[in-house]
């Protein structure tokens, strides 16, 4: 199958030109003018006004996730679906360990998860929760099939939390591989310590689960786990970055050199505390570890993507219904799922919050949303218009305005983060290695279990 994308202005982390990009089966195979006169072609899409950009990847998303119970509302069918009418064409997950268990039992458990039902393409990220000799042994082969990146939490004592002296031990069994430790930074004794004087206090709403969770804990967290980095030579991968105080933590590594990948969630860039003053029980739909900031917070996060500190913007996407779920927790916070969704929204609302309002520009929006989270997490395939690479394409009408609702929305969960926010900017049609599956805004050959597990490669920088 031939499509030719014609008259579209192609955008790249460095470039943006007007140009014809021919689609030839899965993959991009030619750029440039007119390539009508030179290509023979089965469709023609006509793409004159509209943004052409690579499909957005989010490395961070949580579909059919345990926790507390329960799991999360989306499947890797609902959750992909969503992601591609919102012009995420790849998504990176988690397979999470569990205590006692093996680290190929978890790949197994979440490969069946997803296969057969992911409809955009998607990798793992593997949470180790217990690194033993037997667990050691396993990695070498794990990496060798496409899962390069680790996941490690300073959080969730009893279930997911590792200690220092562990996370020092997966930072050299990993760093041996050239693969990349990522790590949700948070204090897990600061937490609980919070958590046991609002208790205590008969203080049981939403709200209390921001305040347990302060920036404070996530600056300690994170400032212990780079220094751990640092001392191990390691790279670092720090996941959904909430506050300025952690982006001044971090850039004191300028000072010894080191690298650090810090990733931000939509969530913290475009909603304010002011989230969690709601009456009743409605905040509950905002419990999520870190939580949402003050405005200022947002602010320094914009100014981080802008300076280069903050590379990828994910969504964490880990939905729970309102009713029926988060309510499980309606008289004591600490029983709240913790987590959001999102991945249907991120690419429009960073367009529009970000692009349309001059915060970052254009190329710096491919860059977040894609083109770094290929080259950090060795996706060669993927993350930008490149001859050779997978026709995961996004075509975008920036001028068409339209208000968030979960009523039209595709994400298995009756509310959304943005309910009512109009958005400048919206997905039209969407490429998944050739294939059309949203065409003008609604699914075209969404076919289960279509999308494609992608074996990653090395990590492809230098520390
Ligand atoms: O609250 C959150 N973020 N839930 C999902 C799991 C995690 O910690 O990332
Ligand atoms: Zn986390
Ligand atoms: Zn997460």
């Amino acid at each position: 199958m031939k499509i030719l994308i014609c008259g579209g202005t192609l955008c790249y982390s460095h470039a943006t030109f007007k140009a014809d990009l021919l689609v030839v089966d899965e993959k991009i195979v030619a750029i440039g003018d007119d390539l009508k006169k030179h290509h023979s072609f089965d469709e023609l899409i006509d793409a004159h006004r509209l943004l052409v950009f690579p499909g957005g990847i989010d490395p961070h998303t949580h579909m059919d996730l345990p926790v507390m119970g329960t799991h999360s509302s989306d499947d890797f069918e609902t959750g992909t679906i969503s992601a591609l009418h919102g012009g995420t064409t790849s998504i990176i997950d988690f397979a999470n360990q569990e205590k006692g268990g093996t680290l190929n039992d978890a790949l197994d458990i979440w490969k069946a998860k997803a296969s057969g039902k992911a409809i955009s393409d998607y990798g793992f990220h593997l949470t180790i929760t217990d690194l033993n000799e037997r667990t050691k042994k396993e990695i070498p082969a794990i990496f060798k099939s496409g899962i390069t990146s680790f996941k490690t939490f300073t959080a969730y004592r009893g279930s997911l939390m590792i200690d220092d002296k562990m996370m020092g031990e997966i930072m050299r069994e990993i760093k041996a591989l050239g693969g990349l430790v990522t790590v949700h930074a948070e204090d897990a004794d600061t937490i609980e310590d919070k958590i046991r004087e609002y208790k205590n206090a008969g203080l049981l709403t939403p709200k209390y689960h921001a305040l347990s969770h302060p920036i404070s804990a996530e600056v300690k967290a994170a400032s212990r786990v780079m220094d751990l980095a640092y001392q191990n030579e390691s790279g670092l991968y720090i996941v959904h970055t909430s506050a300025g105080d952690t982006l001044k933590a971090i850039q004191k590594n300028f000072d010894r050199r080191q690298r650090v990948f810090v990733e931000t969630c939509t969530q913290y860039l475009l909603l304010d505390d002011s989230v969690y003053d709601q009456p009743g029980f409605e905040s509950a739909k905002y419990v999520m570890s870190p939580p949402i900031r003050s405005i200022d917070d947002c602010k320094d996060l914009w100014y981080a993507l802008r300076a280069g500190l903050v590379h990828s913007v994910a969504t964490d996407h880990c939905p729970f219904h309102y009713k029926g779920q988060k309510d499980a927790g309606d008289g004591d916070f600490t029983k709240i799922p913790n987590g959001a969704p999102g991945v249907e929204n991120r690419m429009e609302l960073i367009y529009s919050e970000g692009v349309d309002k001059g915060r970052i520009t254009l190329e710096k929006f491919v860059e977040v949303t894609s083109t770094y989270a290929a080259r950090i997490f060795g996706m060669k395939n993927k993350g930008a218009l490149d001859i050779g690479k997978d026709a995961d394409i996004v075509l975008f009408d920036p001028s068409a305005l339209h208000t968030i609702s979960s009523s039209s929305s595709k994400q298995n969960v009756d509310y959304n983060l943005y309910e009512g926010q109009t958005v400048t900017g919206k997905v039209i049609t969407v490429l998944r290695r050739g294939k059309v599956v949203v065409r003008n805004g609604k699914a075209d050959q969404m076919e289960k279990g279509t999308g494609q597990f992608i074996k990653r490669d090395k990590f492809n920088f230098s520390l």
